[in-house]
């Protein structure tokens, strides 16, 4: 019974942690780029993704996610949480289902890849706004930054999930965005910082 009462305890307290962070994440929204091809790198759920659509309105929002069950580096849980492919292929079909009505208009597309051919798809100065929260690993977000960059418009934002969270990724993070920050120091510029949020507006 007493572990009953603390599952749900447990769960009330991840609800209004989620909410915090959703509204501080929608307070933020509101200062980037509206109205733009914008891009989110790590789906998952498709929870944030609403949120996107409706702060930003964009002119597409394309959803990159490979929907694949990935070992954390500890060999802990899995990297994103689902255990079986089964579940994952699961969630995938549920966020396809959660958006049909906008992807039927052309709003929303679904990648179902990982961030780095997916990448690729897109023409060089064509994004406006990219959140990225996929691989949080040092490689991954050093290499999804990199290919970012030049997929970005002038004033496009680039921004981040778990800028100073630690999870089984350390500070890979954080090393990764201010390295990028140093190598490209003239062309860039932080526009926020929120909670573990940042973001940074190309020249
Ligand atoms: C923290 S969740 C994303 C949460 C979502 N942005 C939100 O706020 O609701 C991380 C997701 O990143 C995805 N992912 C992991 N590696 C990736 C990669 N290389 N490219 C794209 N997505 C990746 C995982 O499959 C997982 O669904």
């Amino acid at each position: 019974m007493g572990e009953a009462v603390s599952a749900e305890d447990r769960r009330k307290k991840q609800a209004e942690q989620r909410e915090r962070k959703d509204s501080l994440r929608r307070e933020m929204l509101k200062t980037m780029p509206h109205g733009r091809l914008s891009v989110e790198i790590g789906v998952w759920k498709g929870e944030f993704s609403r949120i996107l659509l409706e702060e930003l309105q964009p002119s597409k929002l394309c959803l990159i996610d490979p929907w694949q069950v990935q070992q954390d580096p500890d060999g802990g849980a899995s990297l994103a949480g689902a255990r079986t492919q089964k579940d994952m292929d699961r969630i995938y079909d549920a966020v396809t289902g959660k958006y049909s009505t906008e992807i039927a208009k052309g709003q929303v597309s679904i990648i179902r890849d990982y961030s780095q051919p997916a990448l690729r798809l897109f023409e060089d100065q064509s994004i406006g706004f990219a959140y990225l929260d996929g691989d949080h690993s040092y490689e991954g977000v050093k290499t999804d930054l990199d290919a970012l960059l030049p997929k970005m418009i002038e004033g496009g934002v680039i921004m981040l999930d778990d800028y100073h969270r630690r999870g089984w990724w350390k500070d890979d993070v954080m090393r990764a965005f201010h390295e990028f920050l140093g190598a490209h120091s003239a062309g860039l510029r932080l526009k926020a910082i929120m909670g573990a949020q940042v973001a940074v507006e190309k020249l």
